[in-house]
């Protein structure tokens, strides 16, 4: 465990006194409605009332955006000791055993009651129709409308939200710090929709925030993906873990001045190839499981063939593909192919790494529940042990389903006086207001995305990584004495404190393990380094 007085955020970022704010009560309140967020409302709403808040709207999480699927045990020749093993191999020594078969084995009943529930995966005769993505050594990834899987899991979910009358949806809500007293979670305090503060007080609460991709320059995260729920988990002490390890994606559409997009893995699963800027097809050179080989390895290869050869990009070649097929299988890509002109039976798509899919977060325990009292956490934003070291794809929206589901019924189990005995509490925190009328967040915010791609990015070293915390810190020094009143200035309060965490575990890792990539250790060190690096908050802060 480590922390330093002098870098550590203060406990809350605003002024509290839930005496003269705002007040609602709940039983269990969630925050965030991707996959994890809406099965764990889902759940937890047999037992109790749910108060459900996000910041945006309801569809804006990477579940929505999650093009390839998800995986689990479906098909006949496949078999749960299989996917067990590809995850654990995939996860380089670390994966918590345990975790790994929980989720696996819920798999096909938990996707089956999606599909009761009206989730349309793609299906192949009676069967639902399944694909491979690098490191599964079956076909197993679920999909729907083709590279649409994950607004339609979703769409199912707020269907079956909408309709449960104990479930009060709040969109539009910016939580700003979870409440605690003595270590136990008792709400959080935010800002609605109109801009006014208000406190939600909870017997329970569950952080389903999601992911942290916009801390980098490059991403395929949708810009609500900037880590607010480690920040908040983090100011209250809670145990983060695995800050390291940030998967970043091969394939991201690179077109200057066009948004990022995820060009979905199971691409590569059906058949596309990467040529580097001379026509090359160099992945045979780097694995022998070529344009599969795991993602790591694959965005590595794709940087060192950008500096071979002196270009921004490499090339997803489809060329071959059935012009057709593809349009009908992959309908958001070929959308997206179109609208820049590029025609991919004839031409290369551009693409790149970024930014993909945040392994580390708020730690938890295999029932979803982080180190401080009534507070659980699940999907991306916790740490639960599945993936170790590096994720096998799609096991993502499995994990937020799984954890989803326990972190709903245990947050459930235990108010059964609601959050009636909250009602006389009061919670007083004074800050002094600091003039902000010079600092431009946006600016922050902008440099920051790009120190962490160039310093804390797919390869690493001790030199950038020491530099990184020092320009972080010196940044912190006046953004976080500030106070904000709106949602930019709070997401750059936390997206400087994940990634001050972000470069610290890098620092301290000095191995490659998984997505960790030091330049300066390329091996494995199995002897210090089979172990996660956990970080707290340091109390006197
Ligand atoms: C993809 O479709 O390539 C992304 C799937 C994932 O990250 O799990």
């Amino acid at each position: 465990m480590m922390g330093s007085k002098e870098t550590e955020p203060r406990r809350y970022l605003v002024p509290i006194d839930t005496a003269s704010t705002q007040q609602l009560f709940t039983d269990c309140l969630v925050i965030g409605t991707g996959i994890a967020g809406l099965r764990a409302t889902i759940q937890a709403a047999q037992n109790c009332g749910v108060t459900l808040v996000c910041k945006g709207s309801l569809a804006d999480s990477n579940t929505w955006n999650a093009q390839g699927g998800i995986a689990s045990v479906l098909a006949d020749d496949d078999s749960f000791a299989d996917h067990i093993a590809d995850t654990l191999a995939t996860g380089c020594g670390i994966c918590d055993r345990e975790v790994v078969e929980l989720v696996v084995k819920q798999g096909p009943c938990l996707i089956r009651q999606l599909t009761d529930w009206g989730t349309e995966f793609d299906m192949a005769g009676d069967q639902i129709d399944i694909t491979v993505e690098g490191g599964h050594s079956h076909a197993r990834i679920a999909h729907a409308q083709g590279d649409s899987t994950g607004r339609v899991i979703a769409e199912a979910l707020m269907r079956k939200v909408k309709q449960k009358p104990n479930i009060n949806v709040i969109e539009n809500f910016f939580v700003i710090d979870i409440i605690t007293d003595e270590n136990e979670c008792v709400g959080a305090i935010g800002c609605n929709r109109a801009g006014e503060f208000q406190v939600i007080w909870a017997a329970s609460t569950i952080l389903a925030t999601g992911g942290a991709g916009r801390l980098y320059r490059e991403t395929t995260n949708p810009e609500a993906a900037t880590a607010d729920g480690i920040a908040i988990a983090y100011r209250a002490g809670a145990v983060v873990r695995d800050m390291e390890f940030m998967q970043f994606h091969p394939t991201t559409l690179y077109i200057a001045g066009a948004s990022r997009a995820l060009i979905t893995e199971t691409l590569r699963g059906e058949g596309a190839m990467l040529l580097d800027s001379e026509n090359n097809r160099f992945m045979t050179d780097y694995h022998k499981a070529a344009e599969l080989a795991p993602r790591d390895v694959v965005s590595r290869a794709i940087l060192d063939r950008m500096l071979k050869t002196g270009s921004t990009h490499v090339y997803l070649d489809i060329r071959h593909f059935d012009k057709k097929h593809f349009a009908r299988r992959f309908p958001v890509i070929s959308e997206l192919c179109e609208s820049f002109d590029i025609d991919v039976s004839k031409e290369l798509i551009p693409v790149r790494p970024s930014a993909h899919y945040m392994i580390g977060g708020v730690k938890t325990d295999s029932e979803g529940a982080t180190s401080i009292r009534n507070l659980y956490a699940c999907g991306e934003v916790a740490s639960t042990g599945l993936h170790g070291a590096n994720r096998l794809g799609s096991n993502s929206l499995l994990e937020g389903l799984v954890f989803g589901k326990i972190a709903g019924k245990l947050a459930s189990g235990h108010p059964k006086a609601g959050a009636n005995h909250l009602k006389h509490r009061r919670i007083r925190c004074d800050i002094a207001l600091s003039d902000r009328s010079r600092l431009d967040a946006d600016d922050v915010r902008n440099s920051l995305r790009a120190l962490m791609w160039r310093n804390v990015g797919i390869t690493r070293k001790a030199q950038p990584l020491a530099e990184a915390q020092e320009i972080i810190d010196f940044w912190q020094r006046y953004v976080m004495d500030k106070v904000f009143d709106s949602a930019y200035g709070w997401e750059c309060q936390n997206m400087l404190t994940v990634c001050l965490l972000m470069a610290q575990a890098a620092e301290k890792r000095v191995e490659s393990r998984g997505v960790h990539y030091r330049e300066d250790f390329p091996e494995t060190d199995d002897k210090n380094f089979a172990n996660h690096i956990e970080l707290t908050r340091s109390l006197q802060a």
